[in-house]
């Protein structure tokens, strides 16, 4: 693994987004797994930027998300269609169809997963993962178990994650109680692994899940098995590794 230790949000953005540059230049189409959160806001916007002002050519790359909220349309706000392409997509130049994110409105969840893992397969896999991190450990959103799930499935949020994904919703509005997730199997299977984690309240997790043991109840202990992690932190995240 290796770790860059960064000084700030914004240095570790700014890191993350050259890294994915580098990825694009050497494999143009390149397949690259993609999250929402927080955490990859400032690699996205500097992404944007950088496409805007040096031309970092998207236009033969395809993207995969980890994952989507079921029960939410496309266009609804709240939705991780919605924000990939309010964050990222609107301001590259990438074919909507070379894009792919879980259909929240699937009517049947075990056909949408498996549709999603045909996906996955039909771009022969992923080329570089982007992940954050939850606070309890949560990759995708693979929550803490009892067993490993290696393909996509839908599973019901924990209260922890639910509460954590309240502060994007507006008062009133329902947070989804269940969301479609790309499976630790094709998670591991990317040939790269781009973690990125930011703020002192993830320094605790980020210790457990690489300096602890590998296991179901921390989900992202597994990326110890992967032999090429990138972790980009900034150093209240880093405080403790
Ligand atoms: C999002 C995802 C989640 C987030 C995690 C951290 O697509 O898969 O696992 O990466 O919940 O979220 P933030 O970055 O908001 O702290």
């Amino acid at each position: 693994m290796r770790i860059y230790k960064m000084k700030n949000y914004e240095e570790m953005s700014r890191k993350a987004a050259i890294i994915i540059a580098a990825q694009l230049t050497l494999k143009p189409d390149s397949v690259l797994g993609l999250a929402t959160g927080s955490t990859p806001v400032g690699a996205y916007r500097r992404l944007a930027e950088m496409h805007a002002e040096g031309g970092l050519d998207f236009s033969r790359a395809a993207t995969i998300n980890l994952d989507e909220y079921r029960g939410l349309a496309p266009d609804d706000r709240q939705s991780y269609r919605y924000f990939m392409q309010v964050n990222l997509f609107d301001h590259i130049n990438i074919g909507g169809g070379r894009t792919n994110v879980p259909n929240g409105l699937a009517e049947d969840a075990a056909k949408e997963c498996h549709r999603y893992d045909g996906v996955i397969a039909s771009f022969g896999g992923i080329d570089m993962q982007l992940l954050g991190i939850g606070q309890n450990g949560h990759i995708g959103f693979n929550e803490p178990g009892t067993a490993f799930k290696k393909d996509t499935h839908c599973v019901d949020l924990t209260e922890s994650t639910i509460e954590a994904n309240r502060r994007f919703f507006g008062p009133g509005e329902d947070v989804p109680k269940q969301a479609y997730t790309m499976g630790i199997g094709s998670i591991m299977g990317a040939r790269r692994i781009l973690l990125l984690v930011s703020g002192r309240e993830k320094a605790g997790i980020i210790r457990e899940s690489l300096l602890g043991p590998i296991t179901p109840a921390v989900p992202a202990s597994v990326l110890q098995l992967h032999g090429d992690v990138i972790l980009v932190g900034d150093e209240p995240a880093l405080s403790l590794i």
